[in-house]
């Protein structure tokens, strides 16, 4: 589905991603691990032209995304929710979702109701404004926004990140809802307990290069990779 070679991505007179090779098949759930600054997000921002590719090829169902604005790469089918989430404040959670649905148009099976399903917790919050939810709620209206625009393909960076232990549990299961309804995702985030449940695969990325490819169980097990580049 999502076929990437030789990503080049960087700011300024810094180059951050140095060649990174990846590929996402249908349906899977794959996780980019690596430490603080290892280059994760910047992999995701160059995947949808956020931050330009210097070089490198980035395929998506036959296209070549190369050169895309994000709006375009965004038609074709690819959300990104991002670290910081950005949801519009003076919204209510209700029209921040039909926002997004409105902006991009794309049909598919995902409306209010069923954004509203897989989170309950929106749809009792839904005239709330976006100023007035907890982190985990910002979190889950972000991937539900995501959503509205019916994804094939879902960039998450740092999901789980300041979540408390219940609300990742029940994060796991929503995403696996997720998945389970035909959206395949990538995932970025150090935390190699979350990405282990999750995750059928992973790269393992430090300083903008991909060191290991495995199932999470082999990455698990190389205690070597777990000390090189995911340890703190
Ligand atoms: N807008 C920017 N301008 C310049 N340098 C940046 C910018 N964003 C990130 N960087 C640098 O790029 C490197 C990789 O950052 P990136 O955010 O991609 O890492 P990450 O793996 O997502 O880390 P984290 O786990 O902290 O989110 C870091 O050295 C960072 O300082
Ligand atoms: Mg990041």
């Amino acid at each position: 589905m999502l076929s990437v070679t030789g990503l080049v991505v960087g700011y300024g007179d810094s180059i951050v991603v140095q060649g990174l090779s990846l590929h996402v098949s249908e349906g899977e759930i794959v996780a980019l691990l690596g430490r603080n600054g290892a280059g994760k997000t910047t992999t995701l921002r160059g995947l949808i032209g956020l931050t330009p590719p210097r070089s490198g090829h980035v395929w998506f169902r036959g296209k070549d995304l190369r050169g895309l604005p994000p709006y375009q790469i965004a038609r074709f089918g690819i959300a990104y929710v991002p670290d910081d989430r950005r949801i519009f404040p003076h919204l209510t959670v209700e029209e921040n979702l039909l926002l997004a649905a409105r902006v991009l148009n794309r049909r598919g099976p995902w409306t209010l109701e069923r954004v509203y399903q897989i989170f309950p917790s929106l749809s009792l919050l839904r005239r709330n404004l976006g100023t007035n939810l907890s982190g985990g709620e910002q979190k889950m209206l972000a991937i539900g926004r995501a959503l509205m625009t019916n994804p094939l393909l879902l960039l998450l960076d740092e999901p789980a990140e300041g979540l408390a232990p219940l609300v990742v549990q029940q994060l796991i299961r929503t995403i696996e809802e997720i998945r389970a309804a035909g959206v395949t995702i990538l995932l970025a985030d150090q935390n190699m307990h979350f990405c282990r449940r999750l995750a059928d695969r992973g790269y393992v990325i430090d300083k903008g290069s991909a060191r290991f490819e495995g199932t999470m169980e082999e990455i698990w097990r190389n205690e070597e990779v777990i000390r090189q580049y995911l340890s703190v």
